[in-house]
């Protein structure tokens, strides 16, 4: 606890700064608010960092900036940043050694570039990040977003704004809304933000401090947000949270709704034919999330369900709060609710103190619970987290051995789960236009990509295939006769996803 005030008050000292200092000792060059703008905005890390971005494009558009692919071309660059593992984080500062060449460049050409860290880096790092690289203009937190137009103002005024304070108001009241042409444009499945930040406090991890305190959204401002994008052609909505199922937002009837009651309402929205959510804690799983299991086909069988690692001693040192054997009766418990759930889990190699015996009992969860995917990571000491001041770090060779052990047994789990799929019909919703001409892509409720030969009309829609081959991660099918479109058309997306049905 006392590490985390010193982490947490740390943060206070560096928020809401502002430096007064220009970074080119040049007069800040103004920007025309008439003309279109450009913006280039580029995410790292998790699920809700794509949403986040979207929104700081959705809010910025407001501003008249218009998305660009091209860095070099933008009249602002948004880096949105991950500090989960070191990795994540040392990627901001050599993006940011670019940027400053491309900068440079637009300064020579008479143009001004201004330059966002956004993220749980600059969340983290705050002033320290314009002090390693002076050619950022705006460090802006995760909570702050809504800010940003205001920030820009400062930075422009000023030299550089630097935010990293968690308000009070709330940030997603005062986002915009994605106007109908962006809901359309980004197709058919969409991320809607349900809660925000972790009080669980795994002692590997930054999120508690970067994110903040576990806040969940009022359910009727979700469900409007859900029929907004279904009324535009979204047909797959995955709520996202950083603990997710520790959701608890107002119900319209005043009282807190768990996160099964919020899906069972959501499920009710035309449109809506799939609903997926992650990432959940095992300790939050209650009964109205497995009922929802049991109860609503629009929820997909598939659950990411982290673990971190199958020793009991590791987990208790990680303060998971969850036993292995927990960890197995709460894994049953969906099963039993739907026979076809199928499971990812997070795994981490070399926390610290871990011996063979512990990475054994890892190997050997994996291999009672068969997984049909999961992500594996080696300990990465974070900063102000409990861990990184634990003793018996693991040596980085016997990381490396563990970690290319694990995921070798991920791999093979991965690899039997999408062979017996092989032979099978499955729903697939279609999401776009395949890479060979003629093609559509969609994916199964599993996540997996299935290709079939068909047309454009499809897209949007939820339909079998039978599955023929697999190549790597891809399956190849074809659309049983009865539902193969009748005839190709080529009418635009936009009209197609608003009236298929599933
Ligand atoms: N080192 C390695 N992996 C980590 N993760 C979180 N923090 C760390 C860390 N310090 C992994 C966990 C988590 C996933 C998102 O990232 O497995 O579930
Ligand atoms: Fe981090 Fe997840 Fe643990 Fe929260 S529950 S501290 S987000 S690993």
């Amino acid at each position: 606890m006392a590490l985390v005030q010193k982490f947490a008050s740390g943060l206070a000292a560096r928020s809401g700064e502002l430096l007064n200092q220009s970074h080119t000792g040049d007069a800040p060059i103004r920007m025309s608010m008439n003309t279109p703008r450009k913006l280039h905005i580029k995410s790292y890390g998790c699920q809700m960092n794509v949403y986040d971005a979207q929104r700081m494009v959705d809010t910025l558009a407001r501003e008249n900036f218009v998305e660009t692919d091209n860095a070099a071309d933008a009249d602002l660059v948004i880096l949105n940043t991950c500090h989960i593992r070191e990795k994540a984080s040392e990627k901001v500062y050599s993006e940011l050694g670019r940027l400053r060449e491309a900068k440079d460049d637009a300064v020579r050409g008479g143009r001004d570039m201004k330059i966002v860290v956004a993220g749980c880096v600059a969340q983290a790092e705050g002033a320290e990040i314009v002090r390693r690289a002076p050619v950022v203009d705006v460090v802006v937190g995760p909570q702050s977003y809504h800010h940003l137009p205001a920030l820009l103002e400062r930075a422009n005024r000023d030299g550089r704004a630097i935010e990293t304070e968690f308000p009070l108001q709330d940030k997603f009241h005062s986002l915009a809304p994605p106007q109908p042409a962006a809901i359309r444009a980004r197709g058919v499945t969409s991320f809607v933000t349900v809660q925000e930040g972790c009080d669980k406090f795994c002692t590997f991890c930054v999120v508690p401090y970067t994110r903040g305190a576990e806040v969940s959204r009022p359910v009727t401002k979700i469900a409007d947000d859900v029929r907004r994008l279904a009324d535009n052609g979204v047909r797959e909505i995955t709520l996202i949270g950083q603990n997710v199922n520790a959701f608890h937002g107002e119900g319209p009837d005043g009282k807190p709704w768990p996160l099964g009651m919020l899906l069972h309402h959501l499920a009710e929205i035309r449109g809506i034919a799939r609903l997926r959510y992650t990432t959940s804690h095992p300790c939050d799983v209650d009964d109205s999330l497995i009922a929802a299991h049991r109860d609503l086909p629009a929820l997909m069988p598939y659950l990411h369900l982290p673990v971190q690692s199958g020793s009991d001693r590791i987990l208790g040192a990680m303060n998971r709060k969850h036993s292995v054997a927990e960890y197995h009766r709460i894994i049953e418990k969906f099963r039993a609710a739907r026979s076809d759930m199928a499971f990812s889990s997070d795994f981490i190699v070399g926390f610290p103190s871990e011996t063979e015996e512990d990475f054994a009992a890892t190997l050997a969860l994996v291999d009672q619970i068969g997984y049909a995917s999961a992500y594996s990571f080696k300990y990465s000491p974070r900063p102000g987290t409990p861990a990184a001041e634990m003793q018996g770090m693991v040596d980085a060779a016997t990381m490396d051995q563990r970690l290319a052990q694990l995921q070798q047994l991920i791999d093979s789990q991965q690899s039997a789960f999408n062979a017996a799929c092989v032979g099978k019909t499955l729903d697939v919703l279609f999401e776009q236009a395949g890479r060979r001409a003629g093609q559509i892509v969609g994916r199964s409720a599993y996540l997996q990509p299935v290709h079939v030969m068909a047309g454009a009309e499809l897209i949007g829609q939820v339909r079998p295939v039978a599955v023929n081959s697999l190549e790597r991660y891809s399956f190849f099918g074809e659309l049983p006769a009865e539902h193969a479109p009748a005839i190709a058309s080529h009418r635009d997306h936009a009209s197609l996803t608003a009236t298929t049905g599933a």
